[in-house]
């Protein structure tokens, strides 16, 4: 577990140092195909403005790509992995930069592969969606309607228009979301990772990703203040930490200046973050489950700690069918929120805390920490009332709890009389009782602490 190395300060916004998120890009073995990548001097030779091709990964061919085109997919001629009798997955990249081949798509392929049976088909758009953003807008609709060419001809050969799900990464969202304003709605699902902002947060429902562009559409916000969109886009939006600033993502005000730069991959963390938390989700270590709720703050403040109106089930990032949503119709662009750690599975349990003290005749400050067995895994938070914490272990882990009164000198209050200090875990399916300790006094410079005897039980 990543978070045994870390005591993490909640309150205070801590500037983490994080790893590039461009991996190293894989060596191929010649007869594989691989995305296509281009340069600058090349981008202006050309007078093509958009290629797109096509390549296709399934569980027989898993590390070799077949590559295809529109004009090698015929009645007659299809790559010969292709099987139209299982779903299939389109998976669309977005902006590139500097002109590079996008280095996670085997990693999401893999990994959808692990879990469902299916064809994955990777749009290589890379030449169109290269340097100056905004004419990589103008060419987005282009590649839809490419695309659209591509499914009628795979629906002639045996697919069926709802068992395809687009997954678009960034503006690859939009051109999912295009796709599907092209088939009326009918095609089975789209899965939107932070669909881009840039030029699109005011744009009609037409032009980008929205719910009546496929039965079912998912999205996942992280970075909403730069390159993400912050209004929601699908049936369900996960807005993961509030959809903006990701934990562990160095925070930059430079970020949109920076784009040109080769530290393009650095800038991005919390965009790609989407993309990092859903392929975690595919491999299914713990559930990354949203709660409904009007606003971040409200979610923060523990105004939202149920599903009751998905009757009870929380929606789920990943592959279930609608999320995991079983009421109908569906809800349309429902704001979901949680909490997540900063590496890999990224998972956090929601701990409410709630504090309920005396009257204060002096404002007061209360720092609480919970602490568990193992080493280091503390949590502190300088609170108000009511907060939810992430915590990387379940509640019942949690062995002491600490109160210290930690108000500035001059405004100090001297003691503080806590009437209760309640902990709980949600979402939850027990409906347990809050853990309680009740009437305790704090005073200045002597932290208070409760040990709490608990076993975790078993479901
Ligand atoms: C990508 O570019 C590099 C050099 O810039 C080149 O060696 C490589 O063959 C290219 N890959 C593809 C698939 O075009
Ligand atoms: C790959 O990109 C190069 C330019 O970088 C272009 O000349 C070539 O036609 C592209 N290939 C395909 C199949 O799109
Ligand atoms: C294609 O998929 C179907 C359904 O899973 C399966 O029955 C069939 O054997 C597959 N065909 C090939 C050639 O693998
Ligand atoms: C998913 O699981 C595979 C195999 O266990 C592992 O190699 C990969 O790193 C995991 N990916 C993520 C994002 O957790």
């Amino acid at each position: 577990m990543p978070w045994e190395h870390k005591a993490v300060l909640l309150s205070v916004l801590t500037v983490c140092i994080t790893s590039l998120v461009l991996g190293v890009e894989e060596r191929q073995r010649d007869e594989c195909a691989d995305l296509n990548n281009t340069t600058w001097l090349e981008y202006q030779q050309q007078r093509v403005k958009v290629q797109v091709q096509y390549l296709l990964l399934t569980r027989r061919n898993v590390d070799c790509a077949q590559m295809f085109t529109q004009e090698t997919l015929t009645d007659t001629q299809q790559p010969s992995y292709l099987n139209t009798s299982l779903p299939t997955k389109v998976i669309i990249h977005g902006y590139r930069a500097i002109g590079s081949k996008p280095s996670w798509v085997k990693e999401l392929a893999r990994a959808l592969l692990r879990v469902q049976d299916v064809n994955v088909v990777v749009v290589d758009w890379v030449y169109g969606a290269s340097f100056a953003y905004n004419l990589v807008v103008e060419n987005y609709k282009e590649v839809a309607v490419q695309i659209s060419v591509l499914i009628n001809q795979l629906q002639k050969n045996g697919c069926k228009l709802e068992s395809f799900h687009f997954i678009g990464i960034s503006l690859g969202a939009h051109v999912a979301g295009f796709v599907g304003t092209l088939f009326e709605g009918k095609i089975g699902r789209i899965t939107g990772l932070d669909p881009a902002g840039p030029m699109f947060k005011g744009a009609d429902t037409y032009d980008r990703l929205d719910p009546s562009d496929a039965q079912f559409v998912d999205a996942i916000h992280t970075d909403s203040d730069y390159f993400g969109i912050s209004i929601p886009v699908g049936h369900v939006d996960f807005f993961l930490n509030g959809g903006k600033d990701q934990t562990g993502c160095a925070r930059s005000r430079f970020a949109s200046i920076l784009i040109y730069f080769p530290v393009y991959g650095y800038v991005i963390c919390d965009h790609m973050r989407a993309l990092h938390v859903y392929m975690s989700a595919l491999n299914g270590t713990c559930p990354l489950m949203g709660i409904p709720c009007f606003s971040y703050e409200d979610f923060l403040n523990g105004q939202c700690v149920n599903c009751d109106v998905f009757k009870g089930r929380c929606p789920t990032i990943g592959l279930s069918e609608n999320c995991g949503i079983s009421m109908s119709p569906i809800p349309k662009e429902q704001k979901l929120f949680l909490l997540t750690s900063s590496s890999p599975p990224f998972c956090a349990h929601h701990i409410l805390l709630k504090l309920e003290v005396s009257r204060l005749d002096k404002s007061a400050e209360v720092e609480v920490t919970l602490r568990t067995g193992g080493l280091g895994k503390d949590q502190t938070d300088t609170t108000v009332y009511r907060t939810v914490l992430p915590f990387p272990l379940a509640l019942c882990e949690i062995n002491t709890i600490e109160l210290k009164n930690t108000g500035a000198r001059f405004y100090r209050q001297g003691d503080i009389h806590v009437k209760s200090v309640c902990l709980s875990e949600f979402p939850s399916l027990r409906h347990e009782e809050p853990l309680c300790v009740n009437n305790i006094n704090i005073r200045r410079g002597a932290p208070w602490s409760h040990d709490l005897v608990q076993v975790c039980g078993f479901y």
